[in-house]
């Protein structure tokens, strides 16, 4: 429970030009005042993250949006009302004012407006724009917690407001309206089929393997990466383990092999989309901490409600 007293006290801190860890439906976020680019640059100090990736300014609701954005398409509108608050962010053209720190030198700005209850608190409290990327140090995995803040951020933050275990687990979809064509920058648990099915028309979905330029800065080869090495497996693949890779440890939500090696510590993961990204965060984190070797991880199904998860894990992945 956070208490109205310390939400005033988080926003004077935002005033000051201080940073707060704030809960949102997705991941925490590491909050800082987006008009200001001292507290801006305090974030990527904090988080050790390259300028060239910008920020998304979090809204409490899409009256707000004009402030930021230069135009404000239709279709961005009519996805607002559907969507936010929630876990969909909006790339649109950005007003001249908005400032260099916060969008990367681009001509766009990312917009949300969370949806969790502490989040919106503290939007209201506050009154204007906070920027707030995840609340971890660069390329590493997303906290889902006020403990996992504290773990990644330590005193680097003035303040971390608990608000539990985030309910989706995994970052916003990004959605980039600011040419002609709809395109996701970065998949979430909002889909593209329900973008497509709101605004009645398809939407391009960005890949890793796409040229760098089109590239949103969250597809980083290096994003949300566990520290040991991480690889994506069917069960068979427990049969052909080798001394260095034990002990290790197997996230399956469907299939354990007869005979499991004695090494080879198996956790559950849940067999449901949703709940599978709400826990996946605080699994990876819990398990980088063990002493294994190698953290396998069942390949997931090849549905649609799984690529926001498959995402991430090809991520999880790629560090090695
Ligand atoms: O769910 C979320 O979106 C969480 C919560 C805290 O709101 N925030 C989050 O922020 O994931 P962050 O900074 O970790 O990821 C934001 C991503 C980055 O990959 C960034 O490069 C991209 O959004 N981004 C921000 N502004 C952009 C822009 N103008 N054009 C393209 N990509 C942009
Ligand atoms: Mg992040």
């Amino acid at each position: 429970m956070v208490l109205q007293e310390e939400i005033n006290r988080a926003a004077a801190i935002l005033h000051d030009g201080g940073l707060v860890a704030v809960p949102t439906e997705t991941v925490y976020g590491l909050a800082a005042d987006a008009r200001n680019p001292q507290a801006a640059a305090r974030v990527f100090a904090a988080k050790e993250r390259p300028h060239s990736h910008p920020l998304i300014v979090h809204l409490t609701d899409f009256s707000q949006a004009a402030e930021w954005a230069r135009e404000i398409p239709a279709e961005a509108r009519q996805l607002a009302e559907v969507f936010w608050p929630g876990p969909l962010t909006l790339i649109l053209k950005k007003r001249p004012e908005v400032l260099d720190i916060v969008t990367g030198g681009q001509d766009t700005v990312a917009l949300r407006a969370p949806r969790h209850p502490v989040a919106q608190a503290l939007l209201q409290a506050f009154g204007g724009g906070l920027v707030a990327p995840s609340a971890n140090r660069f390329t590493r995995i997303s906290p889902t917690t006020a403990a996992a803040v504290q773990s990644e951020l330590g005193d680097r933050v003035d303040m971390i407001l608990d608000g539990g275990a985030c309910e989706v687990g995994l970052e916003s979809t990004i959605l980039d309206l600011s040419s002609g064509q709809l395109r996701i920058l970065r998949p979430g648990m909002i889909s593209p089929q329900q973008i497509a099915a709101v605004i009645g028309r398809d939407v391009q979905v960005m890949r890793q393997d796409f040229p760098a330029e089109v590239r949103a800065p969250g597809m980083h080869h290096l994003h949300y990466a566990p520290e040991t090495r991480t690889e994506l497996i069917s069960a068979a693949r427990l049969q052909i383990l080798t001394a260095a890779e034990l002990p290790a440890v197997y996230l399956y939500h469907h299939e354990i092999p007869s005979e499991l090696h004695a090494q080879v510590t198996a956790v559950k993961m849940p067999a449901n989309a949703a709940a599978y990204a709400h826990e996946l965060y605080a699994v990876l984190r819990a398990q980088d901490q063990q002493q294994f070797q190698r953290i396998f991880i069942e390949t997931v199904p090849d549905a649609p409600e799984w690529d926001a998860i498959r995402d991430r894990l090809i991520k999880a992945c790629g560090k090695f």
